[in-house]
């Protein structure tokens, strides 16, 4: 992203922004407001900015948008998800939808819930779904495939304390290939595995490296 604004009714959310995204875990850290969710949807190229410019792999947007997505995995912050469908088939709607092999994603659909614990619940309606199993199924629908670039919006909100820890573990093992950019409340312990923690405040972005991007255990 280079010199990027985001303007609101008038008001700059985002003011120049300017950053390069590289493989591994990168955190998008700020106060509530910030501008972090902005920021994602830029990303996601689900919002335009009113200036600036994004490049995927050295392209330009818009020319490069149709690749860039083709490469995304996104978990947005709020999202309304058709409650008569079954989280699996809504899962098939995504992976169709991505163009994936229906088989292959059902499998890895299933082997992700298994790891964060909404296998048993795959095949009920959405409607019966709490907000944290909500927040997983959009998560595990970001995973399908095998995104290069995994924008996640707090995807462990609404996750009791171990529950969170296993969907940082299966973002970390990802981290290890993908750009993956993420907001979350578990962003103090998940900074010594970032490559990157950018602050958004005030509109203007902020980079500290983080200490690893090591694999996960
Ligand atoms: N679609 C929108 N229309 C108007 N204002 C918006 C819109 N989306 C976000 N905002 C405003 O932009 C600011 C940043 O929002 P957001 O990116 O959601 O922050 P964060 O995710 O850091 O909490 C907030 O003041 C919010 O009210
Ligand atoms: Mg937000």
């Amino acid at each position: 992203m280079r010199g990027i604004v985001k303007t609101y009714r008038g008001r700059k959310i985002l003011n120049e922004v300017s950053c390069d995204f590289v493989p591994g875990l990168t955190l998008l850290v700020g106060p509530s407001g910030a501008g972090k969710s902005t920021l994602l949807r830029l990303v996601a190229t689900a919002e335009r900015p009113n200036r600036g410019s994004i490049e995927w792999n050295g392209e330009p947007l818009p020319g490069a948008r149709s690749k860039l997505r083709q490469a995304l995995g996104y978990a947005p912050q709020a999202v309304d998800l058709p409650d008569d469908l079954t989280a699996r088939e809504f899962a098939m709607h995504m992976a169709a939808l991505k163009g994936l092999d229906l088989a292959a994603a059902d499998l890895q659909f299933a082997a992700l819930t298994e790891r964060i614990g909404l296998h048993a619940d795959i095949n009920n309606p959405i409607a019966t779904f709490s907000g944290g199993m909500r927040r997983r199924l959009i998560f595990a629908q970001a995973m399908l495939g095998a995104p290069r670039l995994i924008a996640l919006d707090e995807p462990t909100a609404e996750l009791d304390r171990e529950t969170a820890e296993r969907v940082g573990a299966v973002i970390l093992e990802r981290a290890a290939e993908a750009i993956v950019i993420m907001t979350t409340h578990l962003a103090d312990q998940l900074a010594p595995r970032a490559v990157d923690v950018l602050r958004i405040d005030n509109g203007l972005l902020a980079s500290s490296r983080g200490g690893g991007g090591e694999e996960a255990a």
